[in-house]
């Protein structure tokens, strides 16, 4: 176990301001959390609930542990992946009433995982995770925990696949929300929030520019589809790789070239990873990669480019900028590897993960998820859930309202069409 972050801190004051304005400024465009927050605030939905969470804590995660605070929870937070901690948001956050945050950047493994033990020391009721490390530190070490924890939610693909796989070997012991899977999510934050803070780390990272380039996008799922989109908006040339058809399809009718990654290999100039497998970048590709080349993961794991495999062809490797590490082949090419293969949206030293409002919405849907299992917890087997409709749609209405933007409704009669099957021609 560890302490809290502040005690791990040489000026915790000072870290604890910066990261307060950046909260600050993250509330600021986080409506649909402010509206939450003042519905948990008059009828607090969480007295007396411990709530767990693994995140990337930085300024947005540190509204949602603010605002589940708020509603009366005790909250303990730690990092899910141990480059896309904020040390100074960390701090911040720990110093908010019913907050300790364990959270701290460039951790080792080691630490990484004593600090979700930490949170775990917590006895959580309700646990939140993205990646599904906490789920799986419980189930495999702290078994007993299970039976007061009321559900959970998780954030993202690679963690709801786990939890699905735990699910299927009947090894998932509580009711667990795929929050990723939600429409308010998944159509928003890893379309549109990965293709454009994917894109703003690397070009920020390196300082080039995408006119012009070939740009590989592996994986054409949610992630890829966004990253291709706006590479191309940005006057890239895009090439995809897939191994499902009609994924494959999908992106050839987008209009981009469609090839195996043997042959993107020699093509690209950027490689974007976004599949959630691992393996995807290995060794023969790295063998027919022109000099230059950049490479930068957005799945969840650093398991997607095969790091060891260019560690071994390399003579020669060294920082050529911060947070992109050249390595240098024998004959001269030099790969360039962004925030060590690691969530390149999150994981570089400039990288500010998704954009705010994109992450007002996936965490509006993580709040909700919250209070569904504190109210109604009981009446969810253990598993995976999808979230409600109902609550999917109070999160777009609240974002719709926040933003002064009215729709129509139904008309009795129309409504009356769309549900009969006797109209016909
Ligand atoms: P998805 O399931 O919609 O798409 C993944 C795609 O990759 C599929 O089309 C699949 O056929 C393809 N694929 C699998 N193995 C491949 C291979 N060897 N070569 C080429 N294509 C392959 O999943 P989604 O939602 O796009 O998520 C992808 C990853 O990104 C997950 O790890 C997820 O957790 C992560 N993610 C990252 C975010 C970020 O902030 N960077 C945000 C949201 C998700």
């Amino acid at each position: 176990m560890t302490a809290p972050i502040s005690e791990h801190l040489t000026d915790p004051a000072d870290a604890r301001e910066e990261g307060r304005r950046k909260i600050e400024w993250a509330r600021q465009h986080m409506p649909i959390l402010a509206a939450l927050r003042e519905q948990f605030e008059a009828d607090p939905p969480f007295d007396g609930e411990r709530v767990g969470m693994a995140m990337h804590v930085e300024a947005k995660t540190a509204v949602l542990a603010e605002t589940l605070a708020a509603g009366g929870a005790e909250v303990a937070i730690t990092g899910c992946n141990p480059l896309s901690t904020h040390d100074d948001v960390s701090a911040a956050l720990d110093a908010v009433e019913g907050v300790t945050s364990y959270a701290r950047r460039g951790v080792e493994d080691d630490a990484y995982y004593e600090a979700m033990e930490s949170v775990i020391a917590h006895e959580p009721t309700v646990t939140v995770d993205d990646g599904g490390d906490l789920v799986f530190a419980i189930h495999e070490e702290y078994p007993d925990l299970i039976e007061g924890i009321v559900g959970g939610c998780e954030e993202t693909t690679t963690g709801v696949h786990r939890l699905r796989a735990m699910a299927d070997d009947g090894a998932l012991e509580y009711p667990m929300f795929a929050v990723n899977d939600t429409p308010m999510k998944r159509l928003f934050d890893n379309v549109h929030g990965t293709g454009e803070s994917a894109l703003s780390s690397i070009a920020m990272t390196t300082n080039l520019s995408w006119a012009g380039k070939t740009v590989v996008v592996a994986g054409f799922g949610h992630c890829g589809k966004g990253v291709a989109r706006k590479a191309s908006g940005q006057n890239a040339d895009v090439v995809v790789t897939e191994v499902d058809s009609r994924r494959a399809l999908a992106a050839h009718m987008e209009g981009y070239d469609v090839m195996p990654m043997a042959e993107a290999a020699a093509e690209g100039e950027v490689f974007v990873t976004t599949t959630g497998n691992r393996d995807v970048i290995v060794r023969e590709h790295f063998e027919r990669m022109g000099d230059g080349v950049v490479l930068a993961n957005a799945g969840h794991f650093d398991v997607e480019i095969d790091l060891d495999a260019l560690s071994d062809l390399a003579v020669d490797t060294y920082e050529a900028r911060d947070g992109m590490q050249a390595y240098e082949m024998a004959d001269g090419r030099r790969l360039h590897v962004l925030a060590e293969g690691r969530l390149v949206n999150l994981a570089t030293p400039i990288s500010l993960g998704h954009p705010i409002e994109v992450m007002d919405q996936s965490f509006g849907v993580q709040a909700v998820c919250v209070r569904e299992l504190t109210e109604r917890g009981t009446e969810y087997a253990a598993g995976v859930h999808d979230v409600p409709d109902d609550l999917d749609r109070e999160v777009a209405e609240t974002k719709l309202a926040a933003e002064g933007i009215a729709i129509d409704g139904l008309t009795d009669t129309q409504r009356e069409y769309m549900d009969s099957w006797q109209h016909g021609t």
